[in-house]
């Protein structure tokens, strides 16, 4: 796949219906990031995940011997939900409906009035179990319970040292940002990987730290799971120059590196966290955006991790997530200050680019155009992402006309 050349994409994956139908293949068969180990710290404590797309509801729960454990979050009596709320804890999985029980290990316990069950034996009765397995601090779930690859070999290709550097149990999770957009769960992956569109929608906001010549991407094109890794360096010190710097933007930069607007030697990066970030090893540094098929966005910076999610609600509908990962290691009231800016910087061009991406994604529907233009490198993430998805599906170009329209 050449990145040099600017390519042409069909708008067929973004609008059609029969397209999306079968995209919900994508979702029973790939593994997909559902939380931080940290929130499964306890035996018995629990995660679920609806992927509203299938109608799915996921349970992820750490069981009595401190093994990850994943079911379906349905009870076999006759699919009542076992788990409720969005987390907590849990010594029993009993089901709301009936009240059936199950131990953690989702062997069915006790069936309340066993009598009005003539000859059922409870012991041949178990939860639908489902694959779980971590990376990188990073609990991923694969609705199949023998998927196709494993999670390490889905994410082959990811620089070594990245799984320890994530995996650090200081990394805390802080505030996160939730919405339902109009438009298809794949123009808002887009959004967040292509750094093209940055000195115009983001012109006021954090623009000058995304130039073209300070944007680099690369791509895993063997690899299953991962599309692309987008690096994006300040701009050299004769430029800085010339920026038009807020007080405020300046006083961030001197106290830390969580906003894009970052101190003026993250080179430290190169050496706490070798092989993992900046590996480039650039003393102009700022983060690194990783793409992972289908629908999660991981910004790595030195001292701050961002994570998007999308999931889609129908083909002009989706949820997106973005949950902000900091170590709480500050030495001062400065460094508090240039967390909360970069957090409330990143939050004002985030809102820059929803109404974008809904005229967008509205637009494409009118039909005034079926192909699109993406830039050589600046949007390659856009087609990096978009032959994964055909890959997955195992769909060609000229198939993608003929049965999808
Ligand atoms: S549906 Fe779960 S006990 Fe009836
Ligand atoms: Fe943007």
């Amino acid at each position: 796949m050449t990145k040099e050349k600017y390519s042409t994409l069909s708008t067929i994956p973004f609008i059609s219906e029969k397209f999306y139908e079968k995209e919900k293949s994508i979702w029973k068969n790939s593994w997909l990031m559902a939380t931080r180990e940290s929130e499964l710290a306890e035996p018995g404590s629990f995660v679920t995940l609806d992927i509203k797309g299938i109608h799915t509801s996921v349970a992820i729960l750490r069981n009595g011997q401190g093994e990850l454990r994943a079911y379906h979050n349905n009870c076999p009596h006759r699919n009542g939900r076992l788990f409720c709320d969005r987390s907590g804890k849990k010594a029993a999985i009993v089901c709301r409906f009936h009240g059936w029980a199950f131990n953690l290990n989702g062997q069915c316990q006790a069936i309340p009035e066993p009598q009005l069950f003539p000859g059922l034996d409870k012991n041949t009765i178990s939860l639908a179990a489902i694959s779980v397995d971590s990376w990188g601090g990073f609990v991923f779930i694969n609705l199949q319970q023998n998927p196709a690859s494993s999670l390490s070999d889905y994410l082959q290709g990811l620089p070594e040292g990245l799984d320890a550097f994530l995996g650090d149990r200081r990394w805390e999770w802080h505030t996160g940002y939730q919405k339902e957009f109009a438009a298809n769960w794949k123009d808002l992956m887009n959004i967040q990987h292509e750094g093209y569109h940055a000195s115009h929608v983001h012109k006021n906001t954090l623009g000058a730290t995304f130039t073209p010549e300070e944007s680099h991407n690369y791509f895993y094109d063997d690899s299953p799971g991962v599309c692309s890794r987008l690096t994006v360096l300040r701009p050299k010190a004769e430029n800085m120059a010339s920026l038009q710097m807020s007080l405020i933007q300046e006083l961030s930069m001197k106290y830390g590196s969580t906003s894009n607007w970052v101190d003026q030697d993250t080179s430290r990066a190169a050496d706490e966290s070798k092989n993992a970030v900046n590996l480039d090893a650039s003393d102009r540094f700022v983060f690194d955006c990783y793409t992972f098929f289908p629908n999660f966005i991981l910004f790595v910076g030195t001292d701050v991790l961002s994570v998007m999610r999308v999931w889609p609600t129908g083909t002009h509908s989706a949820d997106w997530e973005w949950d902000w990962f900091f170590k709480d290691e500050m030495e001062n009231f400065g460094n508090l200050f240039n967390r909360e800016h970069g957090r409330m910087a990143t939050r004002n061009a985030l809102a820059e680019d929803w109404p974008v991406v809904e005229w967008a994604h509205e637009n494409m529907r009118s039909g005034a155009f079926d192909k699109n233009f993406v830039a050589a490198d600046m949007e390659a993430t856009v087609l990096a992402h978009y032959q994964k998805l055909l890959q997955h599906l195992e769909i060609n170009e000229a198939e993608l006309a003929q049965d999808y329209e």
